[in-house]
C-alpha cells in the first residue's frame, strides 16, 4: 500500500470540526427548499465562495440558517459521521454553534437531541464515535453566550437526551474587535459545572488573545493558536503545560487567508517548539477538505514520514477530552491500525 492510501485509512482523531461546516452542498439546497428559504444561488457548487474569515463566516451563517428543526440537525449530524469515517475518522469532538437558532426560537434541548440521534445513527453505521462541544458565537455577544451555557447546565441537570455527549463549551466566529474577557462569566459558569473549555484564539489575531483564552476564560485547549510562535514565552508555557492547540493548516490558507501555501504554515515549527498540536479540517465541506487530505498534504508539505503521521494521530488522543481508559483504547485502535497499514516508504 502506498503512503497516501495508508494515510487515508489510518484511524484518525479530529478535535476541531464544526458540524455545520460538514454540510454537503446538496443538503444545504435540499434543506433550504424544505424550509422555504431562498438561497443566493441554486447551484450548490457556487455557494461556498469567500476570501477572508469574515466573508467565510457569512457563508457559514447561511449554511446554519437552513437548520430549522430537530430532523435537520439529525440529518446533518448523521452525514457528518458518514463523511468523516470515509476518510479514516474514528473519534471526533465536534462543535455546534446554535446562537442564531436559539435567537430564532429553537430550543437547545431539541437541537442537542437531534444531533444526538444523527450521531448515534452514524456511529452505528461506521464504528466512529463523536462527542459535542457547544460553541458560543462571539458575533452574538456575551449575553446570549451566557444564556446558552445556563440552559446547557439546566438540561444536563435534568438528564435531557443527548446531553451526555456534550463534553464542554467553546467560542468561535469573528475575533476582530472582540475582547475575549467579555465572555468570562459564561466560561466561569461552565468551569464551575465541570464542563471542559476551549476557544478559537489567534486564528486572525496576535498571541495576546491566546493568553486571554487561557488566563481569562480558563481554557484547557486552544483552537487554531496560529499566532503563538510570535510570543516565545507563551509558546514555552503552553508547550510545558501540554495545553493542546487544535491546528487546521489547510483552513488557515482557504478560510483565514493567513498562510499563502501549506509549505509556509508554521505547523512543523509549532511541533518543533514542543507544542502539543493536532491536525484538523475545521469546516471540511465548505472548504473542499477531508481528514485524509489534511494528513496527506501535511505529510507532503512538511516532509513527514509514516512514523511522524502516526504520532500526530496519537497526539490527538492525548489532546482529547476522553477519560484515561478511553484514551488507552483509542490509542491502541490507532496503533493497531497503523501497524496493519504501515506503507513501504522505499
Ligand atoms: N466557525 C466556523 N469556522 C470557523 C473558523 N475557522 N473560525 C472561527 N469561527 C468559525
Ligand atoms: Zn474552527
Amino acid at each position: 500500500m502506498d503512503v497516501a492510501m495508508a494515510l487515508e485509512r489510518l484511524p484518525k482523531v479530529e478535535l476541531h470540526c464544526h458540524v455545520e461546516g460538514t454540510m454537503r452542498p446538496g443538503t444545504v439546497v435540499e434543506l433550504a427548499r424544505k424550509n422555504g428559504l431562498a438561497l443566493p444561488t441554486s447551484d450548490p457548487t457556487e455557494l461556498y465562495a469567500y476570501s477572508s474569515l469574515d466573508t467565510f463566516l457569512e457563508v457559514f451563517w447561511l449554511v446554519q440558517s437552513v437548520l430549522s428543526d430537530r430532523d435537520d440537525w439529525a440529518r446533518l449530524a448523521y452525514e457528518s459521521v458518514v463523511d468523516g469515517a470515509a476518510h479514516g475518522l474514528v473519534y471526533r469532538e465536534t462543535f455546534f454553534t446554535p446562537a442564531r437558532h436559539l435567537d430564532a426560537g429553537q430550543d437547545l434541548g431539541e437541537i442537542i437531541a437531534g444531533l444526538g440521534e444523527g450521531l448515534a445513527a452514524g456511529e452505528a453505521e461506521t464504528g466512529a464515535r463523536v462527542a459535542l462541544i457547544a460553541d458560543i458565537d462571539r458575533a452574538y455577544g456575551p449575553g446570549p453566550g451566557l444564556e446558552m451555557v445556563r440552559r446547557l447546565v439546566e438540561l444536563r441537570r435534568g438528564g435531557s437526551p443527548g446531553l451526555e455527549r456534550v463534553l464542554g463549551i467553546g467560542l468561535d466566529s469573528t475575533e476582530l474587535g472582540v475582547d475575549p474577557a467579555a465572555f468570562a462569566e459564561a466560561f466561569a459558569l461552565a468551569g464551575r459545572e465541570r464542563l471542559r473549555r476551549t476557544s478559537h484564539q489567534g486564528e486572525d489575531t496576535p498571541p495576546t488573545t491566546i493568553a486571554a483564552g487561557l488566563d481569562v476564560l480558563g481554557c484547557e485547549r486552544i483552537d487554531h493558536g496560529l499566532s503563538i510562535l510570535d510570543d516565545k514565552e507563551l509558546t514555552a508555557r503552553v508547550a510545558d503545560a501540554r495545553i493542546p492547540l487544535t491546528v487546521c493548516p489547510n483552513s488557515n490558507i482557504r478560510i483565514a487567508n493567513k498562510v499563502e501555501r501549506l509549505e509556509l504554515h508554521p505547523f512543523p515549527q509549532m511541533r518543533e517548539a514542543g507544542l502539543l498540536v493536532t491536525l484538523n479540517t475545521d469546516d471540511p465541506a465548505l472548504t473542499e477538505l477531508d481528514l485524509g487530505y489534511e494528513y496527506r498534504s501535511a505529510a507532503e508539505a512538511f516532509g513527514y514520514g509514516w512514523v511522524d503521521m502516526v504520532q500526530i494521530a496519537v497526539d490527538g488522543v492525548e489532546a482529547s477530552w476522553l477519560d484515561e481508559p478511553e484514551k488507552g483504547a483509542l490509542r491502541t485502535r490507532i496503533l493497531e491500525g497503523a501497524q496493519h497499514l504501515a506503507p513501504d516508504e522505499g
